[in-house]
């Protein structure tokens, strides 16, 4: 075993670069094998850097020639690239390099995806290219030349010239090499185009194979609507003649901001009723608006380097999150955002990966497009405007894209620009950035001669590296409710700034009823203790629709808690509470559906380790099933009428209002399927006519032990259509019987199928693997070795996926010793692999720490 411990680079070590570059050329003379690219770079000293050295990342480049200013020079390889004698003066340097996109399948710099050619250069694939200082800020206009036998060859910018053979485009935006796009295939686009609010016409093209033009209106649509929304809310207006989207099926990420130049992750992009559902359309134009915010935001203000990503992601987030909130139900989007915050970055933030919004070290930067990175950088992003208020917020978003358009910038310029724009002091809110860990905070209440009195304590606690944490400044949304419901006090911002701190109402006649951490105004674990009655009172009563779901939520959690640990559980008070809400026709659907939804395995798997008591994942999957079908007979009588209304007569739309109905009719039909043994979901299955209702339909069925005619005819029908036999791989696993989940898994790698090496396939098999909770947990430990062994066997194909996805183990101490010592020996097995990657290293050595 080759025992390399990985370099940590450190964010106090950063040095400007030693020169700039005021123009690039590069030619592309493409071959799947044996691909030519030949730079021409203008180089200029950067007066404020200290080191005079020329170095140039490069990587798994074969250098054919190089020159300075027409002289041919030898360049000194060393580690991670080369280094070079250049005059002390502005220098013109020429290389060309070979490289062999067709052997790449880590899916970084140029590679082929179904025999077309597509690149991803974030955070340090450009280096894959060319010799190039591949680092954010470094900036410059590019041409580029593309030669191929392709009938479509793209790259950022806008088109020059083309001819047979040919094409030269021209971006001139100043950008760093992680932005460079090159697509080069047999495509067809949907062509439109959008007036700016300036008046000029942008072409816009949506890019796919043929086949998939049926699946590109609805991303066509979301580009238009984000285009109008970024101008209409921020006042960005678009920067180039053309804007183009392509989707592609090998893809680690969902998609890339590439100026002018998108590429997607087909399931990220294409889009039909019969094939997506309604949480795809959701999810897409999700990330079309996220990627094209990045124009402004990641693009035109870039970072100074990788430890500020942050700086765009987060504030690219919460940019996509108040659009789809503003074109959808801005209620169901934050309860939806949160549950996904906590699902995913709670987690995080409560084991051995936690981190810093803006980390001081990373190993490799790729294992930092995390959680934390994205959606707790949006929050804090979100506090920041709760904290100064709207019409300041988009007064120093002004500022900030004034101040620093065409910068490289860093956090520190942006909380700086809110300061100078406000007049507030942040200083403390800076912990946010730096304190790793989800604070709790502790309340309690007292009630004295009409006034009340709210008492908050704050707590974070220690993660690795940080034992010692300070006060954090904490925006506390809260409303009082009197005993007959009414709001006596509408929503008001406390600022929480000491570790414990009352906040007093006067001239109440009764002991009010709060409403805590309305709308989830900051991104703490709430802990209160509370009654059954108080939680129903508050899902009856709460006008801040996401405390209403977080009070029905909290109801839920208390029973399934109380049911594995054996005490009293409030059952009849939640099933009484969920009835009434259910009857409620004032409430949107899409509510109720959330509101019927139980909490996930997970979450109650964190809150039991919390309360220090050792989860067992068997138990919290019996205590759903029982819940469940204690809620089916209870709901009975309801179930039909309900159930009827929400059949949706018009012709598939994917909007939110029918998307709610189907969301709650699918809830209902979880809970009949207990009752009827899966015939109104085979019915259901029988005449689907889209996608939402027919896997709607198959999960029930698959649940309730029935899917094997579904699961079947479900292939013959999708055979041919990846994304949809990405479903198929995934419904299958992650609606497996505890103890058969993992067998499951290992009998779907061996499917025709099964192509491994394709991101989007492995994930269906094994991240539907890890969301199993129970059945990744399962007894006997052929869950863990089975995901081990295909970890092992992916590292050297795809290091950034398997890094990924080592956390499926990151939650291994939360459990009892027996499976923390299973779990740890797979870890340490896949630590002792040869030759191992340092992304897989990084992540697997940090959950073991
Ligand atoms: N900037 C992209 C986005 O958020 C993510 C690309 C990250 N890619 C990577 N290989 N780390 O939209
Ligand atoms: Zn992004």
């Amino acid at each position: 075993m080759t025992e390399q411990s990985p370099q940590k680079i450190f964010l106090a070590d950063y040095t400007p670069p030693a020169y700039l570059i005021e123009s690039v050329e590069l030619t592309f003379k493409l071959a799947p094998t044996t691909t030519r690219v030949m730079s021409k770079i203008r180089f200029t000293p950067n007066p404020n850097a200290a080191s005079k050295e020329f170095f140039l990342h490069g990587e798994q480049l074969n250098l054919i020639s190089a020159s300075i200013d027409g002289s041919t020079v030898t360049p000194e390889p060393v580690e991670g690239g080369l280094k070079c004698d250049v005059p002390n003066a502005p220098f013109t340097w020429e290389a060309e390099v070979e490289i062999n996109p067709e052997a790449n399948t880590a899916l970084e710099g140029l590679y082929m995806s179904g025999g077309m050619y597509c690149t991803q250069c974030e955070a340090e694939g450009f280096r894959r290219i060319t010799y190039y200082p591949d680092r954010p800020d470094v900036m410059a206009p590019f041409k580029v030349r593309i030669e191929g036998n392709d009938p479509v060859l793209l790259s950022n910018g806008n088109p020059v010239a083309s001819g047979e053979g040919w094409a030269e485009w021209h971006d001139p935006w100043p950008k760093p090499a992680y932005l460079f796009a090159l697509v080069a295939g047999d495509l067809i686009a949907r062509d439109d185009s959008f007036t700016t609010m300036s008046g000029k016409e942008v072409a816009l093209k949506l890019w796919v194979r043929p086949g998939d033009e049926g699946k590109t209106a609805f991303g066509m649509q979301a580009l238009k609507d984000s285009m109008k929304w970024d101008e209409e809310v921020y006042g960005r207006e678009y920067d180039l003649d053309i804007f183009q989207i392509v989707a592609v099926s090998d893809f680690n990420m969902g998609a890339m901001e590439n100026k002018g130049l998108n590429i997607f992750n087909t399931s990220a992009v294409l889009a039909s009723p019969e094939t997506s559902t309604d949480a795809n359309f959701e999810r897409i134009e999700a990330i079309i608006a996220h990627e094209y915010f990045h124009n402004w935001t990641g693009n035109r203000i870039t970072c100074r380097d990788w430890f500020q990503l942050s700086l765009k992601e987060g504030l690219t987030v919460f940019r996509d999150q108040q659009f789809s909130g503003d074109i959808r139900s801005e209620a169901v989007c934050r309860i939806n955002d949160v549950i996904a915050l906590r699902g995913r970055q709670f987690r995080e933030d409560n084991g051995p990966l936690a981190h810093q919004v803006q980390p001081d070290s990373f190993v490799e930067i790729n294992n930092f497009y995390t959680a934390t990175i994205y959606e707790k950088g949006a929050e804090l992003i979100r506090m920041m405007k709760t904290l100064v208020g709207h019409d300041a917020y988009y007064k120093a978003l002004d500022l900030y894209f004034s101040r620093h358009d065409g910068d490289a910038a860093t956090i520190e310029d942006w909380v700086r620009v809110f300061e100078e724009s406000t007049g507030r002091d942040l200083t403390q809110f800076r912990r946010w950035y730096k304190q790793a860990g989800t604070p709790r905070l502790k309340v309690d209440d007292d009630f004295k001669d009409g006034t009340y009195t709210l008492r908050f304590k704050q707590e974070t606690p220690p993660t690795p590296e940080q034992d010692e944490k300070l006060p954090q400044h904490i925006p506390i949304a809260v409303g009082l409710l009197n005993p007959n419901g009414d709001e006596v006090l509408p929503t008001q911002i406390l600022e929480m700034t000491d570790a414990e701190q009352s906040f007093a109402f006067e001239g109440h006649s009764a002991k009010p009823t709060p409403s805590i951490l309305r709308h989830f105004s900051a991104p703490v674990i709430l802990e209160r203790e509370s009654s059954a009655e108080e939680r129903a009172f508050l899902l009856a009563h709460d006008t801040d629709p996401f405390n209403k779901w977080e009070a029905g939520r909290a109801l839920a959690k208390d029973v399934l808690i109380a049911m594995i640990t054996g005490e009293d559980a409030p059952t009849a008070a939640y099933l009484d509470a969920v009835a009434a809400m259910l009857r409620d026709d004032n409430l949107d659907p899409a509510f109720r559906a959330l509101a019927l939804h139980l909490p996930a395995q997970d979450d109650i798997a964190q809150t039991l380790a919390d309360g220090s008591v050792t989860p067992d994942p068997l138990a919290i999957y019996n205590a759903h099933q029982t819940l469940r079908q204690q809620m089916a007979e209870h709901l009975q009588d309801l179930l039909p009428r309900l159930s009827a209304e929400m059949d949706v007569s018009e012709p598939f739309e994917p909007n939110a209002e029918q998307a709610g109905k189907r969301a709650l009719g699918l809830e209902l039909l979880k809970v009949t399927t207990r009752l009827d043994s899966g015939a109104a979901a085979q019915a259901l299955y029988d005449r689907a006519d889209n996608m939402t209702l027919r896997m709607g339909a198959l999960g029930c069925l698959l649940e309730a032990r029935k899917g094997d005619a579904a699961l079947a005819d479900f292939r013959t029908r999708f055979e041919g259509d990846a994304l949809v036999m990405d479903k198929w791989f995934a419904m299958q696993v992650a609606h497996a019987a505890p103890e058969q989940a993992a067998d499951m898994a290992e009998r779907l790698t061996n499917d025709s199928d099964f192509n491994w090496k394709n991101p989007n396939r492995f994930r269906a098999v094994f991240g539907a693997l890890m969301m199993n909770q129970a059945g990744f947990h399962e007894a006997t430990g052929k869950g863990y070795a089975l995901f081990a062994d295909w970890l092992i066997k992916l590292d050297p194909v795809n290091a950034q996926i398997t890094a990924r996805m080592s956390t499926g183990f990151e939650t291994w101490k939360r459990w009892d010793a027996d499976r923390q010592a299973m779990m740890k020996t797979q870890l340490e097995r896949i630590a002792a692999t040869r030759d191992l990657s340092s992304d897989t290293q990084e992540m697997v050595g940090r959950i073991l720490n």
